[in-house]
């Protein structure tokens, strides 16, 4: 059977813990200079529908690493982009690349291109989700602090594809996740009732911050909605990560962030560059991550 990766619930929580502890170790393999590569030849197709830094960068360099090949497809250069139906571009591609990569608006447009996909596709951001980001921040807080298990997790911010991964995470990871936003900018109800009584949602930053292990936050208006973002201003004032907000946190407490930041708006300069947060070793991971991603997908297909 095709494993494909569209969310974090896509993976056993059995897999998922393996799958951590695999990339911990690929880190480590890379940082003492030891090449590994499982995968001469093999090749990964990377849809991008939206602009990236790390996601576009991790995985190529994650192929190139494992002796293999990753292909840059962007709307503007491919016949997706110009309409071919998304079912016959996953049944060509898929018969030629080992692996698809796909970063683009409409989570549906993902499912459909994995049904008709004979080989793994893992999802590099939807308007829906973003679960590589989660594998990257579960491998961060682990190294600093170990297990997340039985922790709490404060979300301030928009009730967007992060928090929506966060949720996730929390039922697979086993954590309990406090939300807090402004009234209108909730998460999709449904993903967070099949978290159950792991989540709790409010409007008060404060509250959802009091005694947790992790602080995390995103943009306030994500790539699409750009014309938004004076009126996201306004609305999202007095949801800025800033040391005041850490310091309900616990003692030990770590912020993260999945980038682009905004200094000024969702997070302060002094949390995101300060002591606590593990923003970028987290941006580090996403190629180690997804490089245990990678070859879970590739080997157990
Ligand atoms: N965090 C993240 O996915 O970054 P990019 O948009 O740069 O890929
Ligand atoms: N919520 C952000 C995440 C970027 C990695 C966006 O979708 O633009």
């Amino acid at each position: 059977m095709t494993r494909h990766f569209l969310t974090l619930l896509d993976l056993e929580q059995a897999d998922l813990e393996k799958l951590i502890r695999r990339a911990i170790e690929l880190k480590t393999l890379h940082s003492a200079g030891e090449a590994y590569a499982p995968f001469p030849g093999r090749v990964l197709g990377m849809i991008f529908d939206k602009a990236s830094t790390r996601t576009r960068v991790s995985f190529e360099t994650a192929m190139a690493h494992f002796g293999g090949h990753a292909i840059f497809l962007s709307p503007r250069d491919t016949q997706l982009g110009r309409g071919e139906p998304v079912e016959d571009s996953a049944r060509v591609l898929s018969s030629m690349v080992d692996a698809v990569m796909i970063r683009t608006f409409s989570h549906e447009l993902v499912e459909r291109f994995a049904e008709y996909s004979s080989v793994p596709v893992i999802n590099a951001l939807t308007d829906k989700c973003h679960p590589c980001q989660l594998l990257a921040d579960i491998q961060a807080y682990t190294e600093q602090r170990g297990d997340i298990i039985g922790r709490t997790v404060a979300w301030i911010g928009d009730g967007n594809n992060m928090c929506h991964s966060y949720i996730n995470a929390a039922t697979q990871f086993n954590f309990k996740l406090n939300i807090a936003t402004p009234p209108g900018y909730e998460p999709d109800a449904a993903i967070v009732a099949a978290a159950g009584d792991r989540i709790s949602l409010s409007h008060s930053p404060q509250e959802a911050a009091s005694g947790v292990d992790l602080i995390a936050t995103d943009v306030w208006a994500s790539m699409g909605q750009e014309e938004e973002q004076k009126k996201r201003e306004r609305d999202f004032a007095g949801y800025e990560v800033n040391q005041k907000l850490m310091d309900i946190a616990n003692d030990d407490a770590l912020f993260t962030h999945c980038l682009p930041a905004h200094r000024g708006e969702e997070v302060s300069a002094e949390v995101i560059d300060g002591p606590q947060s593990i923003t970028w070793i987290a941006a580090e991971n996403r190629l180690h991550s997804q490089k245990a991603l990678l070859e879970y997908l590739l080997l157990n297909s």
